[in-house]
């Protein structure tokens, strides 16, 4: 069976990413990620121009149907994942990179332009937990001029990563923007920002940053995660590729991505789960639904999502 998939000629042997976030770190978090033979290729948290340290501890908490958490961002700053970049992997990487300002980001892709790095970039503009920074891509304006001003400059492969959206006219104005740029791909969604936890025994919220509020992630994203990979795929030009991030738990929920349009789908919450051996898990259960229904590459039903 054939798993292989391209963005913007970058070829992966499967179509399966960690969630930039999830064990992407440290050096020893990203060479477990290289040593995950099921992965296509590899993620790195997002990079800003300075280390952080993140929010304040608590910052994750597991739930029944998925998580929530405000990790705020910790990183070691782009100069440690841009040296990781540029080193020999044997699979694809994906620098992503995150502006604590439009400045910022933009600055942060110019240090990427001036480095010898020709792999894809991906440009965060969706982190829902930084104190006191909302979420760029939210502001279609916004995202217009940092666009503008990146292509201005800069001439690598690079995509963007989106919040989710919940309205339709949301999805044509944000698609009208990115559809004016030479994208490589979007990758959506971002956790869904700003939920609230409420623990009943301790009265209490769950997480300790912005009062409790966090970005929910796993299964129960799921529905927004489709409805933002099919709304996008719909109205996006086709040599942007998608790659589908939220709610995976199974390998129906791969194929459920790739039905709606991804080209490739990271996994972050179930990872936190159930570790790095969920993608094997994944992988054989995609193979054997894809074998079921007599499709023998990703291209015979990506995008291919009926409707009534
Ligand atoms: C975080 O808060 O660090 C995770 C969110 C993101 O990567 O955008």
């Amino acid at each position: 069976m054939n798993l292989k998939t391209t963005v913007a000629g970058n070829q992966f042997e499967t179509p399966f990413l960690n969630a930039s976030g999830i064990i992407c770190q440290t050096q020893e978090e990203l060479d477990s990620l290289e040593a995950t033979k099921e992965l296509g290729g590899i993620v790195t948290k997002s990079a800003t121009l300075q280390p952080r340290e993140g929010n304040e501890q608590p910052r994750y908490y597991d739930l029944a149907h998925g998580s929530i958490n405000s990790m705020g961002l910790p990183n070691q700053g782009y100069p440690f994942y841009l040296d990781y970049v540029q080193h020999e992997h044997s699979k694809p990487t994906i620098l992503s990179v995150a502006g604590m300002s439009a400045a910022d980001a933009i600055e942060l892709m110019r240090k990427v332009q001036d480095s010898d790095y020709e792999g894809l970039t991906e440009l965060n503009l969706s982190c829902p937990n930084v104190i006191g920074h909302p979420q760029t891509a939210y502001d279609f304006e916004a995202t217009e001029k940092i666009l503008e001003t990146v292509c201005s400059f800069f001439t690598k492969p690079f995509g963007v990563k989106l919040p989710p959206y919940f309205d339709l006219a949301h999805f044509d104005g944000i698609a009208k923007v990115l559809n004016k740029f030479p994208l490589t791909h979007v990758n959506t969604i971002n956790s869904v920002g700003n939920g609230l936890v409420v623990d009943v025994d301790k009265e209490q919220v769950v997480t300790k940053a912005k009062g409790g509020f966090g970005g929910l992630g796993g299964a129960m994203v799921l529905p927004t995660a489709l409805a933002n990979v099919r709304a996008l795929r719909l109205r996006l030009n086709d040599d942007i590729a998608i790659i589908g991030t939220g709610g995976v738990t199974t390998g129906a929920d791969v194929f459920a991505h790739i039905l709606c349009g991804a080209d490739m789908v990271s996994v972050g919450t179930q990872v936190i789960k159930e570790g790095l051996g969920v993608y094997a898990r994944l992988q054989k259960e995609l193979e054997d639904i894809m074998a079921e229904k007599g499709y023998e590459s990703l291209e015979d039903f990506r995008g291919k999502v009926k409707e009534l």
